[in-house]
């Protein structure tokens, strides 16, 4: 096991942005302090050649100028606010509406575009950490978080905690894009998913939900057995048609020793274990990349070019109070963990 520090690139400012890796075995992770972000994850697959699983950019200028949160640390409130505003008690806050001036789209940028401190905390883990002004995007008090990356064999465990010094609305993810097959510019509509999940949250044109939690049972929303993603990403439905594919939240239903979610991609032989002890994760299935914009290796992100599984509370929680809630009081702690765990089938 090692971790090692090297220099990554400037910002426009000048501040120096760091680049740590963690190496256990076959495995190697890394992160950048740009926005806590997961840069890269080396693992092999089932003919032992090992091969980035995730989507992104390789230089700094590409994750400045063309950022869909490729790896991102997102918060303080990942996902959707609708109208960019909400109430605690009688105390509305407004926030920057940065997703056609109706939403506000993962806190825009509060976290994902900052640099964050870090530090090397044991010989296969690295904490980021970063204190986010009181008002920033208009959120109110100060928010001081930690993200831990931690690295056992195929095993990443992202520990995440907060505090913030007034009452407010906590919601940290991860915004990796998995390909399990390695092969950068190939898409992932034949990696084949399995979720514990038995409601999803149907969304209206904006992509916020309704409210209401619809049973995934005889729809394309169905992956309580395994689904290629291709399968159904095309069927006449709605919600689909919406969102050009998959970008919903599920509702997970936790089972004892289970994972939450797993993933495969059948040529590769590689596997991905998603565990969580939040209630949602955002399936997102890179909709939105159109193959003009290069990625890792100068190859461009086609659409569907990896998978994100963000877990998360449901999107717009601050206005469903039938949703699991993520208020915290002025110096109450949020603390989560998500694990990633790789293996070979
Ligand atoms: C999340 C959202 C998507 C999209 C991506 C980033 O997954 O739900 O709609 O905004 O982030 O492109």
């Amino acid at each position: 096991m090692s971790v090692t520090r090297s220099f990554y690139g400037n910002m426009p400012d000048g501040r120096e942005v760091e680049l740590y890796s963690l190496c256990d075995g076959a495995y190697t992770l890394q992160a950048i302090t740009l926005g806590a972000t997961l840069q890269a994850l080396y693992a092999p697959d089932k003919y032992g050649r090992i091969n980035d699983v995730t989507v992104g950019f390789d230089s700094l200028s590409g994750h400045l100028e063309h950022s869909d949160y490729q790896g991102k640390t997102v918060g303080r409130y990942a996902n959707r606010i609708a109208g960019g505003h909400f109430f605690i008690g009688d105390e509305e806050t407004t926030l920057v509406r940065n997703e056609k001036g109706l939403t506000c789209l993962h806190s825009a940028g509060e976290f994902s575009d900052a640099v964050w401190d870090a530090s090397v905390t044991s010989e296969n883990s690295v904490e980021l950490s970063f204190v986010s002004p009181d008002g920033t995007n208009g959120f109110k008090g100060a928010l001081t978080a930690k993200v831990r990356y931690t690295l056992e064999g195929g095993r990443v465990t992202i520990d995440y905690s907060a505090v913030c010094d007034r009452d407010t609305v906590i919601n940290f993810t991860n915004h990796t894009y998995f390909n399990l097959s390695g092969s950068a510019g190939s898409d992932v509509l034949g990696h084949v998913l399995q979720m514990n999940a038995p409601y999803f949250t149907p969304t209206d044109a904006d992509s916020i939900p309704t409210g209401e939690l619809r049973p995934v049972r005889g729809t394309a929303f169905d992956f309580t057995t395994p689904h290629a993603i291709g399968e159904r990403i095309n069927n006449d439905d709605e919600q689909l048609i919406n969102c050009k594919g998959y970008d919903h939240n599920f509702c997970l239903s936790r089972k004892p020793g289970e994972a939450d979610v797993t993933v495969y991609e059948p040529v590769s032989g590689r596997r991905l274990s998603v565990f969580t002890d939040l209630p949602g994760v955002q399936l997102y299935t890179g909709n939105f990349l159109d193959s003009s914009v290069l990625g890792k290796g100068s190859l461009p992100l086609v659409k569907h070019a990896g998978l994100c599984l963000e877990t998360q509370y449901y999107p717009d929680t601050p206005n469903h109070t039938g949703f699991p809630q993520c208020f915290f009081a002025a110096g109450e702690e949020y603390r989560s963990t998500t694990v990633f765990e790789l293996s070979i089938f």
